[in-house]
């Protein structure tokens, strides 16, 4: 499946919006809708809705994949606002103003975070074995509240080996942002992912200081 290719024209979407300051990354993009595919995701939760770049592109991409059950939280007017007009399928979107309104009986395979929210520890009844979690860029402070819930957990950075493209609102000098790989339960198959994870994260950063 092409997640890639989506990754890239929605991104060159939502370049042209207003608001496109806060969007994910490209690379960010891409490891979502692959983590997506890899881990047979039907369930998501995502943490900061925003303009709406990444539920936008899991849902085109969920056309080819199949059927996708997409949770958000949002509570910022303008962003409500636009996610109306830039999300396709906006009418599939579960929006909450924040985690703690949530049914806790709910289990999510994947929970995306790309927003500061005051009730994030509430992911603790929102998880279950099979969740994967990614957190988009760097983000230190929410990494670590994460790992403070899952004691248990295992961490690894996705980083690109190419700069932004000149597309994008992002400076193209800098590389295109990815985000922090977490496992609250990990698996057998999740550990394994994890080690071929910082191996393609080390020899990207290899491949970096020599550009
Ligand atoms: C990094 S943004 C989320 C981006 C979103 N996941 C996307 O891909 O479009 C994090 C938070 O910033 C706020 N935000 C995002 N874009 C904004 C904008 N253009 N103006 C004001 N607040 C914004 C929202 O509350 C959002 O949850």
């Amino acid at each position: 499946m092409n997640y890639n290719k989506t990754a890239i024209d929605v991104y060159r979407k939502f370049s042209s919006f207003e608001g496109n300051q806060h969007i994910a990354n490209e690379y960010a993009l891409k490891c979502i809708l692959r983590l997506t595919n890899d881990f047979k995701v039907k369930k998501i939760l995502e943490i900061g809705l925003g303009i709406g770049c990444i539920v936008d592109a899991v849902l085109e991409f969920s056309k080819e994949y199949g059927e996708i059950d997409y949770y958000g939280t949002e509570n910022n007017d303008f962003c409500l606002q636009q996610l109306k007009h830039n999300v396709n399928q906006y009418n599939k979107i579960k929006l909450y103003s924040d985690v703690s309104k949530i049914n806790p009986d709910e289990k999510f395979d994947f929970i995306i975070i790309d927003g500061k929210d005051e009730s994030l520890k509430y992911i603790q009844n929102l998880a279950y074995k099979n969740t994967v979690i990614f957190i988009e860029g760097g983000r230190a402070d929410q990494v670590a509240l994460v790992k403070n819930y899952f004691p248990n957990a295992i961490h690894v950075e996705m980083i690109s080996d190419y700069k932004n493209p000149n597309y994008g609102p992002f400076e193209s000098k800098c590389w295109s942002g990815g985000g922090q790989l977490i496992f609250p339960y990990p698996s057998m198959r999740m550990k394994i992912y994890f080690w071929k994870e910082k191996i393609a994260t080390y020899l990207k950063r290899k491949r970096r200081n020599n550009k």
